[in-house]
């Protein structure tokens, strides 16, 4: 959807900032705010871009800089740690021949850590947009990058 329109659907009022971020992330393919879509927001709302931009860069979920269209969240914290959350990781590095950061050659996937996740009770955990997955195993990987075409 065209950025204009999407902006149309809110009320010009500040409390749906957040949810006006969020509806632009997830419409660009590159999962990413723009520095348009920040310019633009800061119009709809009638706030100022550095207010705009003090918001977008101080929540992890959101980026300004491209992304996969699945972004992998790798849980970092002790539960997940004791429960050998970093061999998840290096394997995903391994099997994506990428490093936490980047995005994978065919723009699928990007990977990130995380602190928890809220799913201690399932670690090692990892999310992949909204999806959570736990008691994760390396040779459970394949077969869940497989369902995210
Ligand atoms: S420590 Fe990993 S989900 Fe809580």
């Amino acid at each position: 959807m065209e950025r204009q329109g999407l902006l149309q659907q809110y009320k010009k009022e500040e409390e749906n900032l957040i949810n006006i971020l969020h509806a632009l992330q997830n419409n660009n393919p590159q999962n990413y705010l723009e520095k348009d879509d920040l310019k633009a927001v800061a119009t709809h709302l009638n706030i100022t871009y550095s207010h705009i931009y003090g918001v977008a860069t101080y929540y992890t979920m959101f980026s300004l800089k491209p992304r996969g269209k699945y972004i992998i969240r790798l849980c970092n914290s002790p539960v997940c740690n004791m429960e050998k959350s970093p061999d998840i990781i290096d394997k995903i590095k391994n099997m994506l021949s990428i490093d936490i950061g980047e995005i994978s050659k065919d723009k699928r996937f990007s990977i990130e850590l995380s602190e928890c996740l809220g799913q201690c009770d399932i670690a090692p955990s990892m999310m992949i947009n909204e999806d959570v997955y736990g008691n994760l195993h390396k040779a459970d990987l394949k077969s869940i990058f497989e369902q995210y075409k």
